[in-house]
């Protein structure tokens, strides 16, 4: 039941350093187990979906170390099991990258996935299951685990994925990295964390090429073998700071970034009335006067992400004008709106589409955190409010940002991590 208690109204001034990229962490953590040799991951961000899947590694018998903070060494030459069913898995999404990496090493794998919903919508892997049957494997799911049997081999197959699926494009490619033959997968995913996973594999001595654009090739090979490689840094942790300068105030240098992966983001703040100043590795945000109402639309990359909507939404309850957002990539991702509500926002939701009439302020409240992003666009919304606003569950949040709090209060944010400690409730006689 901790949560965050923020004194909102603080512009935000000097500098912060953006921790290596959560979406790129959590793939390569996985796949690290293809490698038959001790990998050395460095820029990696000790959030915890990180410090999950170290634990998932360990109980596999996988030996996981943080050799100083933001490097992990992971040495699975000792592995000899496929199957990760414990409870820990169902704690994250990003478990089925398990499927692809046992594959590879295994030609068989048995992974517990988690059920129910995410952002209001359901989360399938259909493409993922399609493009593992398409290398030769049996797919099969009985009691909320995933059964994958290749014991014949895995075999290069040209793969189409339906939808563009980071998941499916990133899982597919740990499996058929260590194929027979050659793999074209089709309608692929771009994202910079899509190119960081075949650098890694790559780096360790897979033979992949075309990550970053639609068409990626995979020439199987029969081992990987170890390395030192070092994580991109997260687009999405960097907008989020961003987003926190246009709503709060203030001139903010984002470090430690690529800003080509940031225009996406970049342009649509610019269009808002930010001022952008772009020097090597970094950019400085400045506010200056009053935002600009928007259109936008989240795409696969290079299009605007889902992963920056919410925190763009808070922002957009503060422009001028009328704003609209559709949702491009979930079938729903707008539950923040309800808590946003609840400090002022003037949002209406039908399904896709979020139509956002601006105010002059948020006024602080209690409000709960939904997911990992819902959760960043309430800390969002808090900074720049009116009186004190209370972020509970902020759990969610913790999955995904390293030391927020800490980053945000190194830049004048008045927030605070507040431990409440449990209620016990008495038994009933
Ligand atoms: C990843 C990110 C998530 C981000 C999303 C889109 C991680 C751990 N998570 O999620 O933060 O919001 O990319 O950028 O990297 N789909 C199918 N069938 C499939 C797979 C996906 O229909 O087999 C659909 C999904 O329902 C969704 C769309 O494809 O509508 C995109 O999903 P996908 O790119 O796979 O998202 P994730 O990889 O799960």
């Amino acid at each position: 039941m901790d949560k965050y208690v923020i004194h909102g109204g603080k512009p935000l001034f000097g500098e912060v350093n953006i921790s290596g990229a959560k979406n790129a962490a959590v793939a390569i953590i996985p796949a690290a187990i293809l490698v038959d040799g001790v990998v050395r991951v460095e820029n990696i961000p000790m959030i915890q979906d990180v410090i999950i899947e170290m634990e998932i590694l360990r109980e596999l018998g996988v030996k996981v170390r943080a050799v100083n903070p933001g490097t992990l060494e992971i040495d699975s030459r000792g592995l000899n099991r496929f199957s990760a069913v414990s409870d820990l898995n169902l704690k994250m999404r990003a478990s089925y990258y398990l499927i692809g990496a046992f594959l590879g090493r295994f030609h068989r794998a048995e992974v517990a996935m988690p059920g129910g919903c995410n952002f209001g919508g359901v989360r399938p892997i259909d493409q993922h299951m399609k493009g593992f049957e398409a290398l030769g494997a049996k797919m099969d799911t009985r009691g909320g685990v995933v059964y994958a049997d290749a014991t014949e081999g895995l075999k290069g197959a040209n793969i189409y994925l339906d939808v563009v699926s980071v998941g499916a494009t990133m899982n597919i490619m740990m499996a058929a990295c260590m194929a027979e033959g050659q793999t074209v997968i089709e309608n692929a995913a771009k994202e910079p964390h899509i190119v960081d996973l075949a650098n890694f594999l790559n780096s360790m001595g897979a033979d992949i090429m075309g990550a970053g654009t639609d068409v990626i090739k995979i020439r199987g090979v029969s081992k990987l073998t170890g390395g030192v490689y070092s994580t991109i840094p997260d687009q999405i942790e960097a907008g989020t700071y961003m987003a926190a300068v246009a709503a709060a105030g203030g001139s903010v240098l984002i470090k430690n970034i690529i800003p080509k992966h940031l225009d996406c983001i970049t342009a649509k703040l610019e269009e808002m009335g930010l001022e952008m100043e772009e020097v090597d590795d970094s950019i400085r945000i400045t506010k200056t006067g009053k935002l600009r109402r928007i259109q936008v639309k989240t795409l696969p990359y290079p299009g605007f992400p889902t992963d920056m909507q919410p925190q763009l939404g808070a922002v957009l309850c503060l422009a001028e004008g009328t704003s609209i957002i559709t949702e491009g990539v979930w079938e729903s991702r707008f539950r923040y709106s309800d808590e946003l509500r609840r400090m002022g926002a003037k949002i209406q939701v039908d399904g896709k589409v979020a139509v956002i009439e601006g105010v002059e302020k948020f006024t602080g409240a209690l409000v709960r955190a939904s997911d990992l992003r819902a959760g960043a666009a309430l800390v969002i919304a808090g900074l720049a409010a009116e009186g004190t606003t209370e972020v509970e569950e902020i759990a969610y949040i913790e999955r995904g940002y390293e030391d927020l709090v800490g980053k945000l209060q190194r830049l004048g944010a008045d927030i605070r991590r507040v431990s409440v400690p449990a209620v016990a409730i008495p038994k009933a006689n």
